[in-house]
C-alpha cells in the first residue's frame, strides 16, 4: 500500500494515534542527534549489504558515506539501514536459496520504514536481483548503485580474473597439468581488491542490464570498485536519490516491457550470464509482466555479440570501463534499442546517449557491424527433454557440441555426481553426454550452479576440454562450456529429465533449437509409470525451507515465490 505522506511522517508505526507514533518516532530518533531541520528533509534510505564474509561488497562502508555527500548536497537526510548480505561462496546450500529471502527483507523494509525514495547497494550475483526485486514490489522510488568490479589479478605475467580463471585453472589441476604449489600461488592471486568478479560473470551483467534498465544512473556498471569514479558515482546517485523521490518516479515507471526488452537486448550482446535469464524472469514477474522465452530467443537473431570480455572472449571490466563502459555498447545497439524509455537519471534512454562523452577508438565494444557473434550469446531451447524450455550459452560453447548426438551418462543427484565423476571404471568416452538429475530449484534444492559438470578426470588426462553437459541445474556466467541449463520442468517434480537412463541417445540441435532424448514415448511412458519423487528430507518440513520447496517456481518463471508475484498482466519482449 502506498503511503502519501512524505519523509518521518511515512509508514508511521500504528498506535492508534498518529500524532503520538510521529511524536515518539521523533523523540527516538533524536537520540541519533538529529536536528529538527534534518527531520524535515526528504528522507532517502540506503541500503547496506555489507558483510565481513562479502568481499565483494568490502567497499560498501565508504560508498555509503558517498552516497550520504550526495544526499545531503541536494538537500535530502540520508539513512542507511541493514539488508541481507548474499555472497556466492558464502550462502549455504546456495545463493539462489537465499534471494528470494532477501527480496522479502528489501521489499518489507522499504515498506517499513520512512523513505521517500532508497539507495539500493548490491554488487555480487543474487544482491542486485534480490534488490530490484524487492523494490519494484514496493514500489517507492528507488535507484541501484553497485560496487562495481575487481580489478584483475596477475600470475606469473598472465591476467587472472575471477572466476573465469578459477575454472580454466582448476581444470588444468585436475588434469596433472599444474602442481600443488602453483594451484596455490593462484588461488592467492585470483581476486585481489575489493569488488565483484572481473568477468563478464552474473555480477557484472546483472550491473550492465540494471544500466540498459534504467535503474542505474549512466556509466554505472562498470566503474571499477575501487576507482575514485566509483565514489563520485555514488554521490551523484545520492544527489540523483533525492531528485526522483520528489518526482515520485516509481519502478514500475522505469521497469516497463520495453525497458526489459532493452535489458534483454544488453544480455545478448554482452554475451552475459544465463543466470540473468532467471533473475530477469524474477525481478519483472513482481511487475506483472512474463519473460516470453520464444520472445527473447527471436531478439537473438537480430542482436549480435559485441562485447570481446571473458568468458566468451578476452577482455575485463576494467577494460570495458576504458572502453566507454555500458554507454559504448548501448550506442552500438541503439537502432534496436526502445530510447524513449525513462531512467532514473530523469532522461530517456536515448538522451542519456546522446549525452554521454564521444566514442573513441578501442577493441573492447565492436562495431553492430563487425560483431564478434553474429547471434545473440544465448540461445532457447525446447524437446521432449524441456517441453517448458532449457537454454544454452553458444558463444561460450564448442562450435562443433552445438550439433551433436551422443550417448547419455547420467547422475542422479550431485551426490552421485561427486562420487563417480573421477572413477577410473566411469563407463563414459569424449563423445558422450553428460547428463545430471536433481539439481533444480526444488531438487537439489536451490538450482545450484552445477551445470558446469566437471570432466570426468580420465578424460580430462587424456586432453578432452568440452562435453555436452545437460541439467536442470544453473551455471556461473564466469563458467564457458557446451552446457545445456536450465531444463524444465526439472526432474526433481517428474520432468522428462528423470526419465534418461545412461545409454540412451540424446541430439542437441542448437540450430533447430532442440533438445530431445531419442527414446520412443511408449518406453517413456513405461518409465514415468514407474518415477517416483525423492522421499522429503528431514529439514524440508519446517521453516524458511518449507517456505522454499512449497513457493518456489520453476526456471523459466525466475524461480521466484509463486505468493511474491501478482497476477500476470502482460509480456516482454514484445518484438
Ligand atoms: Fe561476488 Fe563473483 S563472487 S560477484
Amino acid at each position: 500500500m502506498s503511503d502519501s505522506r512524505q519523509g518521518m511522517r511515512r509508514a508511521l508505526t500504528s498506535y492508534g494515534d498518529e500524532a503520538f507514533s510521529l511524536f515518539l518516532r521523533k523523540a527516538f530518533i533524536k537520540a541519533m542527534g538529529y536536528s529538527d531541520d534534518a527531520l524535515a528533509r526528504p528522507v532517502i534510505g540506503i541500503t547496506d549489504t555489507f558483510s565481513g564474509f562479502n568481499a565483494c561488497h568490502r567497499n560498501v562502508p565508504e560508498l555509503i558515506q558517498a552516497v550520504k555527500r550526495g544526499v545531503m548536497l541536494a538537500g535530502g537526510l540520508p539513512i542507511e539501514f541493514p539488508t541481507i548480505s548474499l555472497h556466492e561462496s558464502f550462502s549455504h546450500p546456495t545463493s539462489m536459496y537465499l534471494r528470494n529471502l532477501m527480496s522479502i527483507d528489501v521489499e518489507e523494509m522499504i515498506r517499513a520504514q520512512p523513505m521517500d525514495a532508497v539507495v539500493l547497494i548490491g554488487g555480487c550475483d543474487k544482491t542486485v536481483p534480490a534488490l530490484l526485486m524487492g523494490a519494484a514490489s514496493a514500489n517507492t522510488p528507488a535507484i541501484v548503485l553497485v560496487t562495481g568490479p575487481m580489478m584483475t589479478g596477475s600470475h606469473r605475467g598472465e591476467r587472472l580474473g575471477a572466476c573465469t580463471d578459477c575454472r580454466r585453472f582448476w581444470a588444468k589441476f585436475r588434469a596433472g597439468e599444474i602442481d600443488d604449489k602453483e594451484i596455490g600461488d593462484i588461488n592467492a592471486a585470483l581476486a585481489p581488491s575489493a569488488g565483484t568478479c572481473m568477468v563478464m560473470g552474473t555480477a557484472s551483467t546483472m550491473a550492465c542490464m540494471t544500466e540498459a534498465l534504467g535503474m542505474m544512473l549512466p556509466g554505472g556498471a562498470a566503474i571499477p570498485a575501487v576507482h575514485a569514479d566509483r565514489l563520485r558515482a555514488a554521490e551523484a546517485t545520492g544527489a540523483r536519490a533525492v531528485g526522483i523521490a520528489a518526482e515520485g518516479v516509481t519502478p514500475d515507471r522505469i521497469m516497463t516491457p520495453r525497458a526489459f526488452e532493452n535489458a534483454l537486448r544488453m544480455l545478448l550482446a554482452i554475451g552475459g550470464s544465463t543466470n540473468a535469464i532467471v533473475h530477469i524472469a524474477a525481478i519483472a514477474g513482481r511487475l506483472g509482466i512474463e519473460i516470453d522465452l520464444e520472445a527473447f530467443d527471436r531478439l537473438g537473431d537480430q542482436t549480435p555479440v559485441l562485447v570481446d570480455l571473458k568468458p566468451t572472449g578476452q577482455h575485463y571490466m576494467e577494460d570495458l570501463f576504458k572502453a566507454g563502459g555500458v554507454t559504448a555498447i548501448l550506442r552500438e545497439l541503439r537502432p534496436l534499442l526502445h530510447l524513449d524509455c525513462v531512467t532514473v537519471s530523469g532522461q530517456t534512454l536515448g538522451e542519456n546517449i546522446d549525452a554521454a562523452p564521444a566514442p573513441f577508438a578501442q577493441d573492447v565494444v565492436r562495431p553492430f557491424s563487425d560483431p564478434i557473434f553474429k547471434q545473440g550469446g544465448i540461445a532457447v531451447l525446447r524437446g521432449n527433454i524441456a517441453p517448458n524450455g532449457a537454454i544454452i550459452k553458444q558463444a561460450a560453447a564448442t562450435p562443433a557440441l552445438l550439433q551433436h548426438s551422443g550417448r547419455a551418462v547420467v547422475f542422479s543427484s550431485l551426490e552421485d555426481l561427486a562420487e563417480r565423476v573421477d572413477r577410473d571404471d566411469l563407463d563414459v568416452h569424449a563423445d558422450d553426454v553428460l547428463v545430471l538429475q536433481n539439481a533444480g530449484p526444488k531438487g537439489a534444492p536451490g538450482m545450484p550452479e552445477s551445470g558446469y559438470l566437471p570432466i570426468p578426470r580420465k578424460l580430462a588426462r587424456a586432453g578432452v576440454k568440452d562435453m555436452v553437459r545437460i541439467s536442470d541445474a544453473r551455471m556461473s556466467g564466469t563458467a564457458f562450456g557446451s552446457i545445456v541449463l536450465h531444463v524444465s520442468p526439472e526432474s526433481a517434480i517428474g520432468g522428462p529429465l528423470a526419465l534418461v537412463r545412461s545409454g540412451d541417445r540424446i541430439k542437441l540441435d542448437t540450430a533447430g533449437r532442440r533438445i530431445d532424448l531419442l527414446v520412443d514415448d511408449a518406453e517413456l511412458a513405461r518409465r514415468r509409470q514407474v518415477w517416483r519423487p525423492a522421499a522429503p528430507r528431514a529439514e524440508d518440513n519446517r521453516g524458511y525451507r518449507r517456505l522454499f520447496l512449497e513457493q518456489v517456481e520453476q526456471a523459466e518463471r525466475g524461480c521466484d515465490f509463486a505468493f511474491l508475484k501478482p497476477a500476470m498482466r502482460t509480456r516482454a519482449p514484445q518484438a
